[in-house]
């Protein structure tokens, strides 16, 4: 039976080969990318990052804001892909196949610069060799950044610090994204950018295994403030390492790290430790931290609930006692 103008091979690499047809005009033949439209190299990234992005372009998630000329561009492009016939999947397969492009650099910026700011506010997401760093929970994952072309890195990053990329409320990825870029001024992404492309060209990373379980929350409950329960801890112990990221920064058990403090000692920069203190520096944020290089934007930038947020503020508070 004929099915219509759309039909062609069974999902598989020969029918992304065929859909390839219709992204060439734009990513090049080779999907190495197109500076004059704004397409990027999407050879070269990883399986589950083209997914996800394909998909937000087909929710609205990407691609939403009127000065997005590229993403506007871009979106009607996902709507051509149907999920019932495997279209994704094909499509991620082929480009998947393709040669790992290595742009050459286009812009100017001032690379040993750029190399203290990836060290302290990209290298913990990203990896050190720009690799990405897979996890099987997508909101924490970070993807490659070494196939990608000059202009098209800098111009994300203006994106993600101006709201026009990653800022649709529970995009939870572009709202950790979002968090390092918070007030960083074109010198500074110039100067990132201009490193990342000095960056050695690694092959893809081999995602690695699950994260280890969490470890069960032992909580006296006689320390816990009035109206906080045990059980409202270890509910924010998972949304500490799950929907609230925390854990992109303050890392797992909130021990710490280049982006933000410890929360397991006694030592506190903006607050006093008490339990309603950590409840209204997660509902608003810091916008000026004391000691960090990025801000903390208010819900971490989730959407998480006033709930959740005190679920995951007697997580903290049971942290350091
Ligand atoms: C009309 C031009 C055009 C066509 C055709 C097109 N794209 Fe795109 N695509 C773009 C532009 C421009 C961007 C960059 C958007 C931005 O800057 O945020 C993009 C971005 C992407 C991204 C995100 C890359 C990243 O690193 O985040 C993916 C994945 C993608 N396109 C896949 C495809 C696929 C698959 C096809 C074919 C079905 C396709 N595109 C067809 C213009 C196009
Ligand atoms: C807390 C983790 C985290 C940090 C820190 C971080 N990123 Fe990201 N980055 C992400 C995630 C997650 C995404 C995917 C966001 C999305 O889906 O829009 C991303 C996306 C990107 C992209 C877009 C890639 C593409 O193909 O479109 C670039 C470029 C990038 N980051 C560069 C940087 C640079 C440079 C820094 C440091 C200034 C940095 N990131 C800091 C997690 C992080
Ligand atoms: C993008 C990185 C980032 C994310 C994600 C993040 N934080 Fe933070 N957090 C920070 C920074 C930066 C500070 C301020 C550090 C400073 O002042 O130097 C901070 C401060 C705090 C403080 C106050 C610590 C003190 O000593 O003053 C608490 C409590 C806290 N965060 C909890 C959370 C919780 C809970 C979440 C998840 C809902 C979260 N954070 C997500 C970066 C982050």
């Amino acid at each position: 039976m004929i099915a219509g103008g759309c039909s062609g091979p069974a999902p598989g690499i020969a029918r992304g080969e065929m859909l390839f047809d219709t992204c060439a005009p734009c990513h090049g033949d080779e999907g190495a990318g197109d500076q004059e439209l704004g397409a990027p190299a999407i050879a070269g990234a990883a399986d589950w990052y083209m997914t996800y992005q394909i998909e937000k372009f087909q929710e609205g998630v990407r691609g939403y804001h009127y000065t997005d000329a590229e993403g506007l561009r871009m979106r009607p492009m996902s709507r051509a892909l149907f999920a019932d016939r495997g279209d994704i999947e094909s499509i991620v397969d082929y480009v998947f196949s393709l040669p790992i492009p290595d742009p050459a650099p286009t812009a100017e910026g001032d690379a040993e610069a750029g190399e203290a700011e990836y060290e302290a506010l990209c290298s913990n997401c990203h990896g050190v060799d720009g690799r990405g760093i897979d996890s099987p929970v997508p909101e924490l994952r970070a993807p490659s950044v070494l196939h990608l072309n000059d202009w098209y890195i800098a111009s994300s990053l203006r994106k993600y610090r101006d709201g026009v990329r990653g800022a649709v409320p529970g995009d939870g990825a572009g709202a950790v994204m979002r968090g390092p870029m918070a007030g960083m001024s074109d010198e500074r992404i110039d100067n990132v950018t201009a490193y990342i492309m000095t960056m050695q060209r690694l092959p893809r990373r081999i995602p690695g295994p699950p994260p280890e379980p969490l470890p069960e929350l032992i909580v006296d409950a006689s320390i816990l403030p009035e109206g906080v329960t045990v059980d409202m801890a270890r509910e924010g112990q998972e949304i500490f390492h799950g929907d609230g990221i925390c854990v992109t920064c303050h890392l797992r058990g909130g021990e710490g790290g280049p982006l933000a403090p410890s929360l397991t000692d006694a030592t506190w920069l903006n607050i006093d430790g008490e339990y309603e203190s950590i409840v209204d520096i997660v509902m608003t944020g810091v916008p000026q931290p004391v000691e960090h290089p990025g801000q903390m934007l208010a819900r971490a930038g989730t959407s998480i609930t006033d709930d959740q947020v005190r679920a995951v503020a007697a997580y903290v508070y049971t942290l350091s006692r």
